[in-house]
């Protein structure tokens, strides 16, 4: 497995150019499907989980292929409806295409995604929405398989989620777009992901309308067209390599962002002493002081994201008090904090809550990444750590950011990549 050799301690200061979101490239790719004729998606970042997704779907017979950050897309000549487990074991996202199979060709056989290092992240919610919408599924040998009722079409219905879920709402928009009827669906989650998932929806013919609230009422359109469309910016590589001027009193430009979509994330950037300056499309934080203590609560948009918890933490870290962190939507985020202590931290874990009690400086040390967010989380550290710091399993970083390392030197850190060949 690939490692980083990242030498500090650094100034993390300079211009980063912000790609795609992930979280947003992904459903948009299984939207695709949807689409009777050709789509094209700009904006899309290389990643594993991308190309991962395109073999999946790819795999259907489906024409795909990705020229830069181009994706092009014809389904005409879809030969099956099938989603193996070696594929979305590596990348659970892959059940966003289980919502469009069923929706357009009546039937799916997609693997139950398994759990990851974060917790178990069922899927209950979205075959409890397929169900409602007149779909009959099983789960046999660890696959979902789905059937349209007789007649092939999903029927459009009233349905509320038990809990505000990302991916479930994605998958059942997507599914509702082409229903018989209309979907009124409660408690959808409000992630600026899921509105670029919408948007792309209505340009490829869908009717939705309450895009971006809590209720949104879809009425099933008989097919969809394709569209030309491009990814949202990521806002949660923006805030991570905002959060690195925050940890060694530097100064990052993040470009082809907004700030709209971080809000939350920018306010405690400011809360801890950053200076938060921001235009159209970009955003700069400047740090000249030792950060203050912040207390964080993860929450759905527009609260705090989760995803951006460990990148906080590691600033916090460094801070000139104690902070806390609650992790209230995933069951198992915190392992980054037993890496961030042989960083030198001072962390400890009381349930869903951590305690940080600020420190002076990171110490260089040897660590293992364990999820894609505090990958980052340590990434960061380690640049701003006395030493040599070896970073193992960073397969998690390549998963989610792309081309970090020319992104992480153009922004001062001394990285190099240890290729497990060698
Ligand atoms: C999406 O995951 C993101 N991934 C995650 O980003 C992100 O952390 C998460 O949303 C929350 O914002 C993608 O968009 C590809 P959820 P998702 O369904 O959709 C529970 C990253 O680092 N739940 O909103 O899987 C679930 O267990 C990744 O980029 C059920 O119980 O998240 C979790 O506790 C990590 N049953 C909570 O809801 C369900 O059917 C939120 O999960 C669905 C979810």
């Amino acid at each position: 497995m690939d490692q980083f050799l990242i030498t500090g301690s650094s100034r993390i200061a300079g211009e980063v150019t912000i790609s795609g979101a992930k979280n947003a490239a992904l459903p948009l790719l299984a939207a695709m499907i949807l689409a009777e004729t050709p789509t094209t998606l700009h904006n899309v970042p290389s990643l594993q989980d991308v190309t991962t997704l395109i073999k999946l779907i790819g795999g259907m017979g489906i024409r795909i292929q990705k020229q830069d950050d181009t994706v092009t897309c014809d389904t005409k000549n879809i030969d099956n409806f099938y989603a193996p487990y070696d594929l979305v074991k590596t990348m659970r996202a892959s059940i966003l295409v289980l919502g469009p199979l069923l929706a357009r060709f009546g039937e799916a056989e997609v693997s139950l995604p398994g759990g990851c290092a974060i917790g178990s992240r069922p899927v209950d919610q979205h075959l409890k929405a397929f169900e409602a919408m007149g779909a009959e599924i099983s789960v046999e040998n660890g696959y979902v398989k789905a059937h349209a009722p007789k007649g092939g079409k999903l029927i459009g219905c009233n349905f509320s989620f038990d809990m505000v879920t990302v991916g479930g709402t994605e998958n059942v928009i997507m599914a509702a777009a082409l229903a018989k009827g209309t979907t009124v669906l409660g408690n959808c989650a409000l992630e600026p992901e899921v509105v670029d998932l919408a948007d792309m929806l209505v340009a490829m013919g869908a009717k939705i309308s309450g895009i971006g609230t809590a209720t949104m009422i879809i009425e099933g359109v008989e097919r969809l067209y394709g569209c030309e469309y491009s990814v949202v910016p990521d806002r949660i590589e923006t805030g991570s390599y905002l959060a690195g001027a925050l940890m060694t009193r530097g100064d990052v430009l993040a470009k082809n962002t907004s700030a709209l979509l971080l809000i939350p994330v920018l306010e405690k950037f400011e809360a801890m002493g950053a200076m938060i300056t921001t235009g159209e499309d970009w955003i700069r934080a400047q740090m000249t002081e030792r950060p203050n203590p912040v207390d964080i609560r993860t929450q759905p948009h527009p609260g705090f994201p989760t995803d951006m918890q460990a990148q906080l933490m590691a600033i916090s870290c460094l801070a000139d008090g104690t902070s806390t962190f609650i992790e209230n939507i995933f069951e198992n985020r915190f392992m980054h904090v037993p890496e961030l202590n042989r960083l030198g931290a001072s962390i400890k874990i009381d349930g869903h809550t951590a305690v940080v009690r600020g420190v002076e400086c990171f110490t260089a040390a040897p660590v293992m990444a364990t999820d894609l967010r505090a990958s980052m989380s340590l990434v960061m550290a380690a640049a701003a750590a006395e030493g040599e710091s070896l970073i193992d399993r960073i397969y998690h970083i390549d998963r989610g950011y792309e081309d970090v390392e020319n992104k992480l030197r153009a922004l001062g850190v001394n990285i190099e990549r240890i290729n497990s060949n060698d």
